[in-house]
């Protein structure tokens, strides 16, 4: 297995989990940077970084469902953590105490834009949080 660092649009397959896991799709407009975990050719789980200049965001976590539970999401995230060790995620309340596992912790404020953004997708009545390391 190893982590490979690309861009969304470089593969289609990141586009298609992004959409089908109802992801914020912010990572397909900007084509983000990906660290993504493949076994040989086949792609398992990826991450996007969410670089908002003042800030980093740790965006769009996705495991293929047929490799879940096994860890794989956890191998990216720590790729993710030693690239930038200070850093900020945003999810939906259910995810919180995944990401607490790797050091995040909730927080109420965040520079801009990712305060507003969360701010304004929870006037449709989302339940995301912002979490910090
Ligand atoms: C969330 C997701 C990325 C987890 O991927 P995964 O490869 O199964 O995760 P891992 O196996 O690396 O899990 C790491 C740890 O988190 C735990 N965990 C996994 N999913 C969790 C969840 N939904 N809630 C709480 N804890 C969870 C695991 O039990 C494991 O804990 P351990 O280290 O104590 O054993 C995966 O379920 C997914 O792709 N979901 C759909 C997309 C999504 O919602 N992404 C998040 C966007 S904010």
């Amino acid at each position: 297995m190893h982590i490979k660092k690309t861009k969304v649009w470089k593969d289609f397959e990141f586009i298609w989990l992004i959409i089908k896991e109802r992801l914020d799709p912010w990572s397909i407009f900007k084509n983000s940077e990906v660290y993504a975990l493949y076994d040989k050719a086949e792609l398992i789980s990826f991450c996007t970084v969410k670089d908002w200049k003042t800030s980093v965001e740790l965006g769009t976590v996705v495991t293929k469902k047929v490799y879940r539970g096994k860890g794989y999401a956890g191998k990216v995230i720590r790729y993710f953590l030693k690239e930038h060790p200070a850093s900020y995620v945003t999810c939906l309340t259910d995810l919180e105490s995944f990401y607490r596992k790797f050091g995040y912790k909730r927080v109420e404020s965040a520079p801009y834009p990712i305060y507003q953004r969360i701010k304004f997708v929870n006037l449709f009545g989302n339940k995301y949080i912002i979490m910090k390391k």
